[in-house]
């Protein structure tokens, strides 16, 4: 991995912005990923987030940091937070914005337990696969302290299939829908594909019943996503 994405934040946070990422996937065109959205602060996130912010207690753990918004908002109502990535660009900007406890790890190799774990801008994405979804929530289930929960938003983009006629062209004998391969640059550079996951949420309700987690839905968004509660 180049780092491209903690390339981005860390020209954002050091003020060198001039263009934002780009990302495409293996079903959609070239979108930009405007930089000030990844320092979003409270009034601009999405309702979802919001709602997942609300209803954090206890110790927490945010995956996949970025540049740590939803970290900072929580630290700053005095809560105890740990956040992780594997960018090290992105952690170098969450300790620079403040965030006391922020470090480079992979979601797989964390130990310690919370009251709450927090995944959030569709945190089913670092699952990557369908396949790897029962090992992901085995492990985000380790590291839940009694009573404890986690809190992930992800989308059902079975829309992105559909056709004109209201029908849809997926082929129903590839793998499932929401696994896409991901591709980002950024200053004409490109980023090592990856792949991203998004999972509907009857998807995401059998897997936690097959690892013994309750699913239960929060909330539905505008836009085809959901805020989910696994405990
Ligand atoms: C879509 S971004 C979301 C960033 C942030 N949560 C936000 O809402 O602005 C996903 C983040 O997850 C991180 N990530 C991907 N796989 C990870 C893993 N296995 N463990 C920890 N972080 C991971 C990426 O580096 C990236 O910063």
């Amino acid at each position: 991995m180049k780092d491209l994405f903690g390339n981005a934040l860390l020209d954002y946070q050091n003020g060198h912005y001039t263009e934002d990422i780009i990302t495409s996937t293996s079903i959609s065109d070239d979108d930009a990923l405007p930089l000030p959205y990844l320092f979003r602060d409270f009034k601009d996130m999405p309702k979802l987030e919001q709602q997942a912010l609300k209803l954090t207690k206890g110790s927490i753990l945010d995956v996949g940091c970025g540049s740590g918004s939803h970290s900072l908002f929580l630290q700053e109502k005095g809560f105890q937070i740990n956040a992780i990535d594997i960018s090290k660009g992105a952690i170098e900007v969450a300790k620079q914005r403040g965030v006391l406890n922020a470090e480079v790890k992979n979601i797989l190799d964390e130990t310690e337990t919370f009251d709450t774990v927090l995944l959030l801008m569709n945190g089913t994405g670092i699952f990557q696969e369908l396949t790897q979804v029962s090992k992901y929530l085995t492990h985000l289930k380790s590291l839940l302290n009694p009573n404890g929960q986690i809190l992930m938003d992800s989308s059902d983009i079975k829309y992105m299939y559909e056709d004109e006629d209201g029908g849809y062209w997926m082929d129903t004998n590839a793998s499932y829908y929401g696994e896409l391969d991901y591709f980002l640059s950024y200053k004409n550079e490109k980023e090592t594909p990856m792949k991203w996951l998004y999972l509907d949420f009857n998807t995401l309700k059998l897997a936690c019943e097959t690892v013994g987690l309750q699913c239960e839905l929060v909330m539905e968004g505008e836009h085809f996503d959901y805020l989910a509660r696994l405990s």
